[in-house]
């Protein structure tokens, strides 16, 4: 049993977050539930901040709000002195909405719509990180109209992609994002915004992979980079004052996954920039930003789910259905990842049998788990599932027209609803009745 952050198993066998009975927590506020536990989503910022502070290496620690995103979450964000990153307007809004100052936000995505650049332009974002000549177009003409200069990052795509122990080096990335730096796209990209006159080139983006349990990917992406810049100093005169490495940092979903702390994917990026500096006399070193998303909120996150039917097939399955499903965490679905779950009112009772965790979505895909061992469990049980923080709430649907369910934080003996429960009049709040006279 692998218990996170502040996760505890209390005198009374129940699972205990932050210093309350989850147990309690679910009747309180009913099920499925989402609980933060706010103290380990602290200690992971603080984490990848020390290691830039004690390297005395400027940086920006930037929350990819695509993790999991809500105005409280946002608030934490601010408060732990982060920036954030948005991929869209509504993410934008929401930021704004919680107060968070817009200089500290950086705006991505591969198809940014003229409108949300000029929400983000209007809120005074901190940079747009520039991913295709479209969007160059677009930011050009809207440079020359509000008559305002923009500060920029470009999205390179350096040929290097890592993905948990693996990582793939490929002359030209088939990627949708970003400008590639094989195929010459990255140079084409990087002449046109320093020859128009509205643009800030602060620097570079890069975004590797996700769930990366090496920091191999990341040091042969700075390898790979700075012999670009190399080329950039001597033709354009240029070499970046930001370095955004992207996120990717991985977690401990279940005991395969062995991810490293914050502090040492930083110090061996900090190590592999610093040798490459080397090479680059008379230049400052850039500032390093990094994009941490699964790893601020992932395993501070727990979802508890009631336990309802079970259908047991002799000699073949023990399903063990829950109130929720697809529709509240789709990864299992979508990317066959793997959690682990405990009965969170029975903590310490012996594990007895082999079962399969089955979602409520009419749909035979919709299993959480399969073979799991857990204690003999009834319809008065409650399941907590670990490491439902990142991209589990946020990537929720309605499918089944089922409500999205509640979020709350806990820490330290407290605990606060930071997301309501959707109702059934939320299912249909945009749905509009036929007119009478219509498709008669
Ligand atoms: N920066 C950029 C440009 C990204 O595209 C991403 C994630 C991140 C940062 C944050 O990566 P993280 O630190 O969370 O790994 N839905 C998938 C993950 C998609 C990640 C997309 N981009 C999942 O549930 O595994």
């Amino acid at each position: 049993m692998n218990l996170h952050g502040t996760s505890r198993i209390g005198d009374n066998q129940h699972l205990w977050i932050g210093g309350l009975d989850t147990v309690e927590l679910a009747k309180k506020y009913g099920t499925p539930l989402y609980l933060y536990d706010l103290s380990l989503i602290k200690n992971r910022a603080s984490g990848f901040k020390k290691a830039f502070e004690e390297n005395g290496v400027g940086y920006q620690v930037a929350y990819a709000s695509k993790a999991f995103s809500s105005i409280a979450m946002f608030q934490i964000i601010e408060q732990e002195g982060l920036s954030l990153d948005v991929v869209s307007g509504g993410e934008l809004y929401t930021a704004l909405q919680a107060g968070f100052p817009p200089e500290r936000i950086h705006f991505h995505g591969n198809n940014k719509s003229l409108a949300e650049l000029e929400f983000a332009l209007s809120a005074g974002v901190g940079c747009i990180v520039v991913d295709n000549f479209h969007e160059i177009s677009l930011l050009k003409m809207m440079s020359s109209k509000l008559n305002k200069k923009i500060d920029i990052l470009l999205r390179l795509t350096p040929g290097i992609e890592a993905h948990t122990h693996d990582y793939i080096i490929t002359g030209q990335e088939d990627s949708k994002f970003g400008f590639d730096l094989g195929n010459g796209q990255g140079d084409k990209a990087l002449q046109e915004v320093l020859a128009f006159e509205g643009f800030r080139v602060l620097g570079i983006h890069c975004h590797i992979g996700s769930q990366i349990f090496e920091t191999e990917g990341f040091t042969l992406a700075i390898e790979k980079l700075f012999g670009h810049f190399k080329k950039w100093e001597e033709n354009y005169s240029y070499f970046p004052s930001v370095v955004n490495l992207g996120g990717g940092f991985g977690i401990q979903y279940t005991s395969e996954d062995t991810p490293l702390s914050p502090e040492q994917y930083v110090s061996a990026m900090i190590e592999e920039v610093k040798k490459q500096m080397i090479h680059f006399e008379g230049q400052d070193l850039p500032e390093l930003w990094i994009e941490p998303g699964r790893s601020l909120v992932g395993d501070a996150g727990t979802t508890i789910y009631s336990i309802g039917s079970q259908k047991e097939i002799e000699g073949v399955r023990h399903y063990v259905s829950i109130d929720g499903g697809m529709t509240d965490n789709i990864r299992p679905a979508l990317y066959q990842a793997k959690y682990e779950a405990f009965v969170a009112n029975k903590m310490n009772a012996e594990l007895t049998q082999t079962v399969s965790i089955a979602g409520k979505c009419c749909e035979s895909g919709d299993m959480l788990i399969w073979d799991i061992d857990l204690p003999e469990v009834c319809d008065h049980d409650f399941l907590a599932v670990s490491c439902t923080g990142a991209y589990g709430y946020s990537m929720a649907s309605n499918y089944n027209r089922i409500q999205r369910p509640a979020v709350v934080f806990v820490e330290n003996g407290e605990e606060q609803l930071v997301v309501k429960r959707e109702t059934y009049e939320d299912l249909i709040k945009n749905d509009v009745p036929l007119k009478s006279n219509v498709f008669v």
